[in-house]
């Protein structure tokens, strides 16, 4: 599936934090004015998944994912409101269960080899790399492509406009994650020409 969305998105991921909802669908409509199409909308705050509605009734062109899932009713719960693909920071055996049950594509949170081993034993070969940049960054992802060459991953944390390119040049990585998409200060001012300009930038 990342595959098939990439071939009309850039490989780029926003985690957005939705503090008000109203914020959302212009939000939405800023970034896929931009380029950005894959959108992670995470259940930080309350309104997260009143928020993924919102965006897939009024933005038809976003891809509309769910993110920190980190439990089972979590995607669950997301699934229903239409989420079109998952994230979490990390991965329980309940969470693997569902999101296996569910057959769509979800990216389980990995931080070490045997973490990486045990997802891909449970059938999850696209990945997320979480906390990219404190775990070891380009240097790290680089290392797991050795014994990992069939795993893909998309790195979080810590990820900004200077560095994204880094990470995007490794062969490993299908597409790299962040809030620097979506800064704090242009959500509060509702600046949404600014959250155009960075997505058309990235
Ligand atoms: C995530 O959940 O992917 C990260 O918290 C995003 O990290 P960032 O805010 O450092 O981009």
């Amino acid at each position: 599936m990342w595959d098939l969305w990439l071939e009309r998105a850039k490989p780029v991921m926003p985690v957005i934090v939705i503090d008000d909802l109203e914020t959302a669908v212009p939000m939405a409509q800023a970034l896929v004015a931009g380029g950005v199409r894959l959108l992670e909308v995470t259940l930080r705050t309350a309104h997260g998944l009143e928020a993924i509605k919102e965006i897939k009734n009024a933005v038809p062109e976003a891809i509309v994912g769910v993110g920190t899932v980190t439990s089972s009713k979590d995607l669950e719960n997301a699934l229903k409101e239409g989420a079109e693909f998952a994230v979490s920071p990390g991965f329980t055996r309940d969470i693997l269960a569902c999101a296996r049950e569910w057959g769509g594509p979800f990216l389980p949170g990995v931080l070490t080899p045997t973490e990486v081993m045990q997802v891909r034993d449970a059938g999850f070969m696209w990945q997320k790399f979480f906390p990219a940049a404190a775990a070891g960054g380009v240097d790290m992802l680089k290392s797991l492509g050795g014994p990992f060459a069939d795993v893909r991953f998309c790195p979080t944390g810590g990820i900004g406009p200077e560095t994204y390119h880094d990470y995007l040049a490794l062969k490993n990585v299908f597409a790299v994650g962040g809030s620097w998409l979506t800064p704090k200060e242009a959500m509060s001012a509702r600046n949404w020409q600014a959250i155009k300009t960075i997505a058309i930038a990235t």
